[in-house]
């Protein structure tokens, strides 16, 4: 079995990527027979980064990523950028890919009704993800609910290829785990930078328990009990906690003496020592950076390598002439 998933260089690593993607990361590489994941920094470039910012937000998640415990020797860790055969595939799935198809993807949609100054990479998006996918024959792909649809395309794609050529590419499943799918933010919206809803991982504690501190809770008073199951705090709370925990603090929001600054600092707390050790082992990997690009160039190689027999492969089906 093989696990395949990709992360954009977008911001700062906040506790619902942790939670929902890199946690579900590093579980599958432990369990997966293999691993590939990586940086889609050229995902990114339809946005119009500053390209200073772009290389210091690429830098930061592999470090976020090595510090949570992504593993090189068990995971195939490397950029998008380093594997130019996935743009050629890109242009090859291309072809075989309906504009209609396109032109339904919720994030095109989305771009098109905000009026923002949409480019080409923008609307062609989901052809460079089904190549990223395509290209190391993914059995299963983990990602948050809001990549769905980008797999279903990927998975139209692959099969459109193999009805037509043969079976060649391996149509991958999506994988999303429904209790984690959406963690709820600050605001009880689900976290995402976009809406400035986040808890980051590797900021200060300080900034953590501020964070945690501007979580939305409703106006109950501290001498009234307190509903745990519709509280945005212990909805992060039992994700850090054991479930024994879990039943106590629901006790004490039944307690009329507990109030919701109460259960922010608990969480902070529980938030907080998790993350420690992470935190000071980026700080190590900080200081050897050549270490981490020699992990990205090893990672890289390989990718290639795979990504060079699918695209050999395809462009034979199609009857490219080989020379
Ligand atoms: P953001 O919405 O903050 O920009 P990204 O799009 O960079 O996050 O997401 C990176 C990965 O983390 C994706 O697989 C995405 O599905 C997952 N993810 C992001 N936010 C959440 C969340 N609140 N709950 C679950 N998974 C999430
Ligand atoms: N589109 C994904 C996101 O916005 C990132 C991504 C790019 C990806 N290529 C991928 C995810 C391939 C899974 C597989 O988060």
């Amino acid at each position: 079995m093989r696990v395949v998933s990709g992360v954009k260089p977008s911001g700062k690593m906040h506790v619902g990527n942790y939670l929902g993607a890199v946690k579900r990361f590093i579980e599958f590489q432990n369990s997966a027979e293999e691993s590939f994941i990586f940086v889609a920094d050229y995902h990114v470039l339809n946005t119009y980064p500053d390209p200073a910012h772009l290389r210091e937000s690429t830098m930061d998640i592999l470090l976020d990523y090595l510090a949570l415990g992504l593993d090189p020797e068990k995971t195939t860790l490397f950029l998008q950028s380093s594997v130019p055969e996935v743009t050629e595939l890109t242009f090859l799935l291309s072809n075989y890919t309906p504009m209609g198809l396109l032109e339904r993807a919720h994030a095109y949609k989305d771009a098109l009704s905000k009026e923002k100054n949409i480019n080409h990479g923008m609307f062609t998006y989901p052809v460079l993800m089904a190549a990223d996918i395509l290209a190391y024959h993914a059995d299963f792909v983990p990602v948050g609910r809001d990549q769905k649809q980008h797999i279903e395309i990927t998975r139209d794609i692959a099969m459109r290829f193999n009805n037509r050529f043969g079976d060649i590419l391996t149509v991958p499943e999506p994988y999303i785990e429904e209790s984690v799918a959406v963690i709820p933010g600050t605001d009880g919206r689900k976290m995402s930078k976009s809406y400035g809803n986040t808890i980051e991982i590797f900021n200060t504690p300080k900034m953590m328990k501020k964070q945690v501190m501007n979580i939305v809770t409703d106006s109950t008073p501290m001498e009234e009990p307190l509903d745990a199951e519709s509280c945005n705090v212990f909805a992060l709370y039992r994700f850090f906690a054991t479930p024994e925990e879990c039943r106590e603090m629901k006790k004490k929001y039944a307690s009329s003496t507990f109030g919701y600054g109460h259960a922010k600092l608990a969480l902070f707390e529980k938030m907080n020592k998790y993350f420690t050790p992470f935190r000071e082992k980026r700080e190590e990997l900080k200081r050897d950076e050549e270490k981490v690009r020699e992990i990205l160039r090893r990672g890289g190689e390989k990718a290639r390598r795979e990504a060079q027999k699918t695209v050999s492969e395809i462009r034979r089906a199609v009857g490219i002439v080989e020379i």
